[in-house]
């Protein structure tokens, strides 16, 4: 062939390469933490090398606020290519009214059904036998996150779970450490209040709480027991006065709080801060109490486009967002545990190893955004919002109107 047929041959694929795959697409989420952030770039490279392009749409402040600017820029005809939402029920108003690709056909080639590690996962992916997202990671909630440098300045030793920690909590006091960071948007100390039913009243009560929505369980002593925690948990945090979690994080990596109740997300503003687990930091997983691991963390969700190309990039998105090299260069990064078990995880740091123990070991427990609709959610998010800043709440106050809400949860 001569010359100009080289050319021409060459050319021609590189045109065919950059027509097929010059796919932008824009995704939605809200990492603006420094950990978040270099997490979620891991994902954008990964996209970008398959030859389309990531264009970022990042959404500052917490899910809270992010999800329903998602929600409306879908409903209201504006949608982005690819968004986050947490594993569960968020998005599922949006699958029913048909506004969410069906990647069936994506997770069929692909095996997910074999993959996804625990089930659950797809679980609360799917919809009438559909399967609507694609899962990134597992996060759970069931973490006490402490400074060891904190305890060495108020001179006790690290806790090795929850009731040493609030025994511990006037040294730290005296020491002028603020025990325990609980940043001011509602969902984190409505999250702290789950992990401490798991850890005080179990994972069964926990069950029959959320699941089963028992509201004589919801307003029974187990769960008063877990209201005096609350109440020990709302005490030691008075002068925490942050909003955002990974600045109450922050107060505990430089050893300004004793600990914090957060899900393992908290493990990338560690590392970015350069800090070592076991060595700067110690991880209580179910505060040292019930060791579990809770289902919750992220999934990219699909919205329907009028445009066959953004669609089939799509379908790589949703492939590459589970590919073995994305997963550890993702969750490595995040903090969170990924959601395949064929991967090596060899630079695990010694909390997420305890993590990957504990759900080697089964101790797996479904996140509460999997059992309530994200309204209740928000219910239970407003009291304990309410219950951490205003002490005259009694905890039988809030105690009352939790069961109420567990009454008329769905
Ligand atoms: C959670 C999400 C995590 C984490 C956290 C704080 O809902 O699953 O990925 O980033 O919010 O933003």
């Amino acid at each position: 062939m001569n010359a100009f047929k080289h050319f021409l041959a060459g050319a021609s694929v590189l045109a065919l390469a950059t027509s097929v795959n010059a796919t932008d697409l824009e995704v939605t989420h809200w990492w603006t933490s420094g950990g978040e952030a270099a997490a979620v770039a891991e994902l954008a490279k990964a996209f970008d090398a398959t030859g389309n392009k990531w264009i970022d749409g990042a959404i500052a402040g917490s899910g809270g606020t992010a999800r329903p600017i998602m929600i409306s820029r879908i409903t209201g005809g504006d949608p982005m290519a690819a968004t986050q939402f947490n594993h569960g029920r968020q998005a599922e108003e949006l699958a029913e009214a048909g506004l969410l690709r069906d990647l069936t056909a994506v997770a069929e080639k692909e095996g997910w059904k074999d993959i996804v590690r625990p089930a659950s996962l797809l679980d609360s992916c799917t919809i009438d036998g559909k399967i609507y997202c694609a899962p990134v990671n597992i996060h759970s909630w069931q973490w006490l996150w402490l400074s060891n440098a904190a305890f060495k300045a108020a001179g006790v030793d690290v806790p090795a779970n929850w009731d040493e920690f609030v025994a511990a909590a006037p040294a730290l006091e005296k020491a002028g450490i603020i025990p325990l960071a609980v940043g001011g948007q509602p969902w984190q100390s409505a999250g702290a209040f789950d992990v401490l039913m798991v850890a005080i009243a179990g994972k069964d009560t926990y069950y029959k709480v959320f699941q089963d929505k028992d509201t004589d369980i919801a307003a029974g002593p187990e769960i008063a027991a877990v209201f005096k925690a609350a109440d020990d948990a709302r005490r030691m945090s008075k002068g925490t006065n942050v909003q955002d979690w990974n600045q109450a994080t922050n107060l505990v990596i430089t050893g300004k709080a004793g600990g914090q109740i957060m899900g393992d997300w908290a493990q990338g503003e560690f590392a970015l801060a350069g800090q070592t687990a076991g060595t700067d930091y110690t991880c209580l997983p179910g505060l040292g109490v019930n060791e579990v691991i809770s289902t919750g963390g992220d999934a990219f969700y699909f919205p329907v486009l009028d445009d066959a190309e953004k669609s089939a990039a799509q379908d790589v998105l949703a492939s590459t967002l589970l590919a073995p090299a994305t997963q550890v260069a993702f969750n490595l990064k995040k903090g969170s545990l990924p959601v395949r078990g064929d991967v090596d995880l060899s630079a695990a740091n010694d909390c997420m190893k305890k993590g990957l123990d504990i759900l080697a070991k089964g101790n797996v427990i479904l996140g509460t955004d999997q059992m309530l609709s994200a309204d209740s959610q928000k219910q239970k998010e407003d009291l304990f919002s309410e219950f951490f800043a205003d002490p005259s709440m009694t905890p039988e106050d809030a105690q009352k109107r939790f069961a109420n809400i567990i009454a008329s949860a769905d």
